[in-house]
C-alpha cells in the first residue's frame, strides 16, 4: 500500500509525498521510531543537503537537522553564506534508529538493506525537487545517493557528475565533527567542513 500512495501521492508534489512516507513500512526502523521524519525545504531548491538518518531530537520533532548535528550545520552554513531556507534539508534514512540504554536513546547507525529501502523515498524527493547540486553530508548519504563504495576522503571536496545531470559534492557529517576529542583537531576539521560549505555555495 506504501508503494501504491507514494505514486498517486507524488502527484501531489512534496506534501502528498511526505504524507505517504509517514505511513511507511518499507523497513522495520518504522517500530521503534516516533515518526517518519521527511525532508524539508522549497519544493524547487538548487541544493539539496542530504544527512544520514533523524537522530533522538529530530525524531521527536519530526524535522530534520534540529539537534546538535544541525547546530553545526546551522552555524556553519550562516557563517558562509549559505541560507539553509533556499536548501531541501533530508537524510537517507528517514526514521531514527537507536538502541536504548536506560533513559536515552544511543543512535545507531542505518544497515544497507535499511538505506536501500528508504532510497524509494529519497529518489522520489529528487525526482521533485530537481536540485542542481546534492550534498551528500557523510558516507551514508554517499552510498545512498551513487552505491559507491569510496573512502569519503578520496570522493570529498569536489564536483562529482552523477546521473539526471547533476552534481553531487559530498563532505563529512556534521556529527563527525562533535565526535572529535581533540580540541586542535576539531578546529581543523570544522575548518575543512567550512571550505566545503563555502565551495557549496559558491556552486549553487
Ligand atoms: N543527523 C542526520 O544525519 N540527520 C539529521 O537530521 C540529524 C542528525
Amino acid at each position: 500500500a506504501v508503494v501504491g500512495d507514494a505514486v498517486s501521492a507524488a502527484a501531489d508534489g512534496l506534501a502528498g509525498l511526505q504524507q505517504a512516507a509517514a505511513s511507511c513500512t518499507l523497513c522495520p526502523l518504522h517500530c521503534a521510531a516516533t515518526q517518519t521524519v521527511f525532508g524539508e525545504g522549497p519544493e524547487r531548491a538548487e541544493i539539496m543537503i542530504v544527512g544520514e538518518q533523524p537522530g533522538d531530537q529530530e525524531d521527536l520533532a519530526g524535522r530534520p537537522f534540529v539537534g546538535p548535528a544541525g547546530k553545526v550545520f546551522d552555524t556553519v552554513a550562516a557563517e558562509v553564506g549559505l541560507d539553509r531556507s533556499r536548501t531541501y534539508v533530508t537524510n537517507a534514512v528517514k526514521h531514527f534508529k537507536y538502541e536504548p540504554r536506560g533513559k536515552r536513546r544511543i543512535h545507531q547507525k542505518p544497515n544497507q538493506g535499511e538505506v536501500q529501502a528508504c532510497r524509494f523515498w529519497l529518489s522520489q524527493e529528487i525526482q521533485l525537487v530537481q536540485p542542481k547540486l546534492i550534498v551528500a553530508m557523510g558516507a551514508t548519504a554517499y552510498y545512498a545517493l551513487t552505491d559507491g563504495r569510496e573512502r569519503l576522503e578520496d570522493v570529498r571536496g569536489r564536483p562529482l557528475p552523477i546521473e539526471g545531470g547533476r552534481i553531487l559534492f559530498v563532505t563529512v557529517h556534521p556529527s563527525y565533527l562533535l565526535r572529535i576529542p581533540d580540541e586542535a583537531r576539531k578546529a581543523d576539521e570544522l575548518a575543512r567542513y567550512r571550505q566545503d560549505l563555502a565551495r557549496v555555495g559558491q556552486m549553487a
